[in-house]
């Protein structure tokens, strides 16, 4: 019989004495049974809960072996201020301890990449900055999770392999070079040859000397964007916002548009507190780049536009201009040294403007339009 199916004998309303015992105890012997099935399920129930807690308590401990033995640092905070925090994280903060409110040390010294601070020795007089660590905070209500990791192996493993990717770019650019080179140079020589020639009337040798010099010019600009191309560290970091990065980049190329009547339209409404961490003028020189192939390809009258935009909490560049678009022919390697269509071109201006991007954990794209190209960059911003 199930519970739901027990029913106590009602109490006859007959004057039998015997009866209503007889009622009483089939009532109480119901009750019994079930108060017995009752039981026993408790016991059970008990069981189960001293097992779970059983599980749950092994489950913390190798959760909370597994939390100590990782090499990251490890915090739980409830306000800002610290609950609990694993042994590695005193790596990173000697100082801290439970009940402290948690903020990044002023003297952590916030890079390129948000979230990823340099941290120097400076109990080591002289020492190169130390560490690079990267904090990743996860918030949940009033609870936030904060995780900190040494990520110099990382970095120097980073530019290890984009460093080696140069050099095979460079090997690959060895014809080119001296493809480059060499009609200059053998043009040069050969002004420098006319130039020894004692009979030279004095007003050709200055005109050979200055063309001597044109070509001279011409190697030494070559051989500085090369260098360019292969240095692609940022020294020098400075904070810097959209408009001004944008206004630079305007400033260096504006009258060159007007000199070809091509309109330059600028949109950008991010507001100035959005800023970016970078070396000064290498955005501005990389936009400036793009900017000068669209106009490369401009006729009079034709508009080339720049948009900065906030995309995923990135800055998002992008140029479009009303040419041809980018030659089929040359759209896989548009970004590798020496991919030209161009006659007088190097072919090292995008190279080395993507070079400038990713040197900034930055990314650019491209893509043709109904138009013509589109150039996308994208940006990490330091600070809002
Ligand atoms: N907006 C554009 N529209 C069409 N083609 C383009 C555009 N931008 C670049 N290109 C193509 O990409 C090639 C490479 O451009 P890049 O700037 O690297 O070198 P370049 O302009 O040829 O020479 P330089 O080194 O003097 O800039 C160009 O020669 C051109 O064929
Ligand atoms: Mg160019």
């Amino acid at each position: 019989m199930t519970n739901s199916e027990t029913t106590i004998p009602s109490s006859p309303k007959s004057a039998n004495p015997s009866l209503d015992a007889k009622h009483l105890e089939e009532a109480f012997a119901i009750f019994y049974a079930e108060s017995q099935k009752l039981e026993a399920q408790q016991s059970a129930l008990q069981e189960k809960i001293d097992q779970l807690s059983d599980e749950l308590h092994k489950s913390n401990q190798r959760l909370g072996i597994l939390v100590n033995a990782i090499p990251a640092g490890v915090i739980l905070l409830e306000n800002n201020i610290v609950l609990l925090h694993n042994p590695a994280v005193l790596h990173f903060l000697p100082t801290l301890s439970a009940g402290q409110s948690f903020q990044i040390p002023g003297e952590w010294e916030a890079s390129i990449a948000p979230g990823e601070y340099l941290i120097s020795n400076s109990a080591t007089p002289g020492s190169k900055p130390q560490m690079t660590v990267q904090v990743i905070r996860i918030d949940d209500g009033i609870r936030s999770f904060i995780q900190i990791q040494d990520i110099t192996a990382n970095i120097a493993l980073h530019q290890e392999t984009q460093r080696e990717n140069r050099l095979t770019a460079m090997g690959k650019m060895a014809a080119g070079i001296a493809h480059q080179f060499r009609t200059p140079l053998a043009t040069a020589l050969l002004y420098s040859s006319h130039l020894c020639d004692d009979d030279l009337a004095p007003d050709t040798s200055k005109e050979f000397a200055q063309r001597l010099r044109k070509q001279l010019l011409d190697l030494e600009k070559l051989s500085q964007e090369m260098l360019r191309f292969i240095s692609n560290r940022p020294s020098k970091t400075a904070l810097s916002s959209v408009q001004q990065i944008i206004d630079e980049a305007q400033a260096s190329i504006q009258a060159l548009f007007e000199s070809k009547d091509v309109k330059l339209i600028v949109q950008c409404s991010i507001p100035s507190s959005v800023m970016l961490l970078v070396e000064p003028k290498s955005i501005p020189n990389a936009i400036v780049a793009i900017l000068e192939n669209a106009l490369s390809v401009s006729k009079p009258k034709d508009k080339v536009l720049l948009q900065a935009t906030i995309d995923s909490k990135k800055l998002l560049i992008t140029i479009e201009d009303q040419g041809p678009g980018i030659a089929s022919t040359i759209i896989d390697s548009l970004f590798e040294p020496f991919s030209t269509t161009s006659a007088n071109g190097t072919g090292l201006g995008l190279s080395i403007a993507k070079n400038t991007i990713e040197a900034h954990r930055g990314t650019i794209a491209v893509k043709n339009s109904m138009h013509g190209a589109i150039f996308k960059i994208t940006l990490p911003i330091t600070s809002e």
